[in-house]
């Protein structure tokens, strides 16, 4: 998630200091064996660190330059990436199927990587994310599993999504009206899904999009007096700082140390306090409403207007039932690690998503028709449709079609790192106990192909129940965006989606996967329908049509730009 697709990147500064200590003390690569590497890289003190200098600067993306200098060069599914010999090899690996494999049915064999762990265990220790898979992080993860259900989120989730995504279509109307010019759509879905998050999980408005709305009607006015910023604002700020941090720190030769430095910093004390103070003031109306309703009452869901009400419900029943005095929340680092994790992790990965997605409309303008007149057939108006119909009344096919490929396509989280918790194999190879990972979860082509018997007894065994859609015809020309490629005729002939047509790797997979991912895919469904349905994407100025990518924490539109007509008002 949030960081961790990056959290493997040991910068380049670093390593190149590296290379040159290891130079005095003569110390090369120690590749694994049996497993392909570049030959010429295990005889260089450097390894494979200084190849990719020059693709990372024409790119700006790490993980494919990564991929550039293995598994694609020597093309193989499965390749080193060796460093000096002072840190092991990263075993990279490409193919989806095996990853997919990794991920959902080989969990006793992988967990989270280490360095996934320490780089946010300083300054988040108590956050899921940066926890191994012990009994503990199972108890956390089950009472916070149900914020996440389908039926919490379209109880109280959903409506909040849908009228920060009418908002949106307000601040997008004023300015397509406004002038023909291109608009940067990542830094207003930024602004919207902060909005989206931070009311799902605290039961607060942020009021950005609002707050975007009224001062753009302002200038239109030609008012130049200052608007009071929102509350969100406030967070906008803490979540670059933090983002910064990571991926500055991820460059010195201890990531783990240099962040454990910055914790004692004033600069840092001065974002966890503000923090704290925000949260616990929205913990404290919770926990006056529950606090003395009765057990029975308590049960309920009813009065839970967000995620950490439900929680913090679920504490207060909890010591109740055990006879003692509920804890203080606002004194448990559980809470509050978690409650900034999910805050900073459910917001830029979905703004980056759909800001792929507005690039795929524009790119493929029959893809966008279609999607459009869909979206008619099944919600023939006069309106906008509601949530509910959005949610739950309409069977649209190419609308499940379409997420799915702006999740696949994206390649927002492009990859990530697992480790081996024994020594294992993976596609024959022998890989020990205590090797780190490297997973592609970014399917934009034709995989290399490979034996069947190479495969492990669990991805074959898949591959019998769901077939392998990779090689049939959903699998055929990755990277254009095609919602058909999740579309299949059931018996009677109709169309229906098949959320197994592909591996989906987006969000991770297994019990280490993406908590948000359900509420990533409401959200995104929502947007899409509202979007496509109020606006055109029309072609922009050639300058902006690049499909170009930065990987920063997340991988995003270097061209993140949209040009609008306005079909209703
Ligand atoms: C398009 C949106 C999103 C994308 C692409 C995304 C992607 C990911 C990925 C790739 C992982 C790692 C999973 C693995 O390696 O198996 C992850 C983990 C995670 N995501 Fe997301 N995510 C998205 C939205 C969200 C949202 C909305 C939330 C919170 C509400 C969230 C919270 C988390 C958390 C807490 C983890 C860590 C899980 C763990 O360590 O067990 N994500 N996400
Ligand atoms: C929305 O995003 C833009 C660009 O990041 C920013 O300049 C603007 O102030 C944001 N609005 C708020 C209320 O933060
Ligand atoms: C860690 O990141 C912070 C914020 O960018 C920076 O001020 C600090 O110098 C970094 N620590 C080290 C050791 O580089």
């Amino acid at each position: 998630m949030v960081f961790e697709p990056l959290s493997w990147r040991l910068g380049l500064a670093g390593l190149v200091v590296l290379g040159l200590a290891l130079l005095l003390r003569k110390l090369y690569p120690k590749p694994y064996p049996g497993i392909p590497y570049n030959e010429a890289s295990a005889k260089r003190l450097t390894g494979d660190v200084m190849e990719i200098v020059p693709i990372m600067k024409e790119t700006n993306e790490l993980s494919a330059a990564i991929f550039a200098v293995t598994t694609r060069k020597l093309g193989v599914p499965i390749a080193q990436f060796l460093f000096p010999g002072v840190r092991k090899p990263l075993i990279v690996l490409e193919d989806p199927r095996e990853i997919e494999d990794i991920l959902v049915r080989r969990h006793k064999e992988f967990d989270k990587a280490a360095i996934d762990v320490e780089v946010f265990g300083a300054m988040f220790p108590r956050a899921t994310l940066a926890q191994y898979t012990t009994p503990e992080l199972r108890a956390q993860k089950r009472l916070w599993a149900d914020a996440m259900s389908v039926d919490f989120l379209r109880r109280v989730a959903a409506p909040n999504i849908y009228k920060c995504t009418l908002e949106l279509l307000e601040l997008w109307g004023l300015r397509a009206a406004q002038a023909d010019r291109p608009i940067n759509v990542l830094d207003d879905f930024k602004n919207a899904t902060l909005d989206v998050i931070w009311i799902a999980m605290l039961g607060e408005e942020a009021g950005t999009i609002r707050f975007d709305i009224e001062r753009l009607k302002r200038q239109l006015e030609g008012d130049g007096t200052a608007l009071q910023p929102p509350s969100g604002a406030f967070l906008k700020e803490q979540v670059a700082y933090i983002c910064e941090t990571i991926v500055r720190n991820f460059s010195t030769l201890h990531p783990n140390l240099a962040q454990k430095i910055e914790t004692y910093l004033p600069r840092y004390r001065r974002f966890r306090s503000s923090v704290t103070r925000e949260m616990t003031r929205c913990m404290k109306k919770a926990v006056e409403r529950y606090q003395h309703l009765t057990e029975g009452a308590l049960e309920s869901d009813a009065l839970d207007t967000c995620a950490m009400d439900l929680v913090l419900r679920r504490q207060i029943l909890q010591a109740k039932k055990a006879g003692v005095e509920p804890s203080d929340p606002t004194q448990d680092s559980n809470m509050l690690d978690e409650m900034f994790v999910l805050l900073v992790a459910g917001h830029d990965s979905t703004a980056n998503t759909l800001a792929w997605f507005a690039r795929f409309m524009e790119r493929f303008p029959a893809v966008q028709s279609t999607l459009r007149a869909e979206l008619r057939k099944a919600f023939p108006g006069p309106g906008l449709p509601s949530v509910d119909e959005i949610l739950n009344a309409a069977d649209v096919p190419y609308l499940d079609g379409a997420c799915e490929e702006a999740f696949r396509l994206a390649g927002t989280a492009k990859a990530n790192i697992r480790q081996t918790l024994v020594d294992t194999t993976i596609l024959g190879y022998p890989v020990p106990k205590g090797a780190e990972i490297f997973l592609n979860y970014h399917i934009d082509r034709t995989p290399t192909p490979l034996e069947e018997e190479k495969r492990s007894e669990t991805s074959r065994a898949a591959a019998e129940r769901h077939g392998d859609g990779l090689s049939g015809i959903a699998g055929r020309d990755l990277a254009s965006f095609n919602p058909r490629r999740w579309i299949v005729l059931d018996k009677t002939g109709k169309e229906k989606f098949d959320a197994y047509a592909l591996p989906s790797l987006a969000m991770g997979g297994g019990f280490r996967g993406c908590f948000g991912r359900r509420m990533a895919q409401m959200e995104l469904r929502i947007m899409v329908v509202l979007l496509i349905l109020t606006f055109e994407f029309l072609e922009l100025p050639e300058e902006h049509q690049s499909m170009a990518a930065i990987e920063g924490v997340f991988r995003e539109p270097k061209h993140p730009y949209a040009r609008l007509r306005i079909l209703r008002e």
